[in-house]
């Protein structure tokens, strides 16, 4: 895909990305990257954020790895202090790093549930929070973005932890809002429709004929791309949108509104065969 904004929209910024070492966090990473951002991205295991950061410098970019376990306070704390060490103020978060799997929730054990609030929502809690402390302490501002999901609104069958995590996550995102805007401080989130990643397939999908319906039941009839969502973040980050405060911007191709739309399920049908039946209605009212 190319490249919509100046090269050098993000000169300047260091960026902080949990989870960038693999998936949707690796193409947000890159494309922060290519824009000219400094980017410090984290995760449990090294080897993927040593890969993603050699990628990115190969491509003449800017950005350091350090693992970090966001479930645990102390270990984001460490992580901020270290990254600041090596590449300056941090200026902007994604909270990207996400656990999830499919669960009959009658099932689930206390470990499992805390295995994904914990990563999702407390970890996007305490990496927040940390920014917040340093900026409000320095007075800079700064900016935060959340990965969400549709079904934080609308809660989800099979994944009550990711859905309950990603609902507080908004709620945190809309209550700081308010509440860090005056310092400068403002944060979004993006409720992300299905995107194929390795991770999250492998234990999202079970099969592909699960894979098909779920692109027929989207709009587009396709699922997103990466670089997609990365482009999104991107200008989400800059001061383009610097007005947008509290907001959680869908990014599904529409998957989530014809969920709701009572005749949506007609689109699956030939139009031509769909305009035979409304023909034949309006005839049967017409005699
Ligand atoms: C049932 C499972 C399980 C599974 C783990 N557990 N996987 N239970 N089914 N598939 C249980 C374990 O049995 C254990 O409980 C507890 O969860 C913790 O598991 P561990 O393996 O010890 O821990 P850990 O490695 O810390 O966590 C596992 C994990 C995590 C939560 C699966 O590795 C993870 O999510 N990684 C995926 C990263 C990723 O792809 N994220 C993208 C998410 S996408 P017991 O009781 O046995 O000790 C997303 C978007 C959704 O969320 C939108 C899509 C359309």
């Amino acid at each position: 895909m190319s490249n919509i904004f100046a090269d050098d929209l993000l000169d300047g910024e260091h960026i902080v990305i949990t989870g960038g070492g693999t998936g949707l966090g690796r193409a947000m990473a890159e494309q922060c990257a290519a824009l000219g951002a400094s980017v410090t991205i984290n995760g449990r295991r090294t080897e993927p954020l040593d890969e993603t950061v050699a990628a990115i410098e190969e491509e003449g970019g800017t950005a350091n790895g350090i693992s970090c376990n966001v479930r645990d306070a102390e270990s984001v704390n460490a992580f901020f202090d270290e990254a600041e060490d090596a590449q300056g103020p941090v200026t902007a978060l994604v909270n990207n790093a996400a656990a999830n799997f499919l669960a009959a929730t009658e099932d689930l054990s206390p470990n499992g549930f805390d295995a994904i609030v914990k990563t999702n929502l407390y970890g996007s809690f305490y990496c927040t929070q940390a920014c917040g402390q340093r900026w409000i302490e320095r007075g800079s501002g700064g900016v935060v973005l959340s990965i969400a999901t549709t079904y934080a609104d609308t809660g989800s069958a099979f994944v009550v932890p990711s859905a309950v995590s990603k609902a507080g996550i908004v709620a945190m995102m809309r209550s700081l809002a308010a509440e860090w805007g005056p310092e400068g401080i403002r944060l979004n989130a993006i409720a992300p429709g299905p995107f194929p990643t390795e991770g999250a397939w492998s234990r999202l999908v079970p099969g592909m004929d699960v894979e098909e319906d779920m692109k027929q039941r989207n709009p587009t009839r396709r699922f997103g791309e990466p670089e997609e969502l990365a482009t999104l973040v991107a200008f989400l980050l800059s001061d383009g949108a610097a007005y947008m405060n509290g907001e959680v911007v869908t990014f599904d191709g529409g998957e989530k509104l014809v969920a709701g739309g009572q005749f949506n399920a007609f689109t699956a049908m030939p139009r031509e065969q769909i305009k035979g039946l409304f023909a034949k209605m309006k005839a049967a009212r017409d005699k």
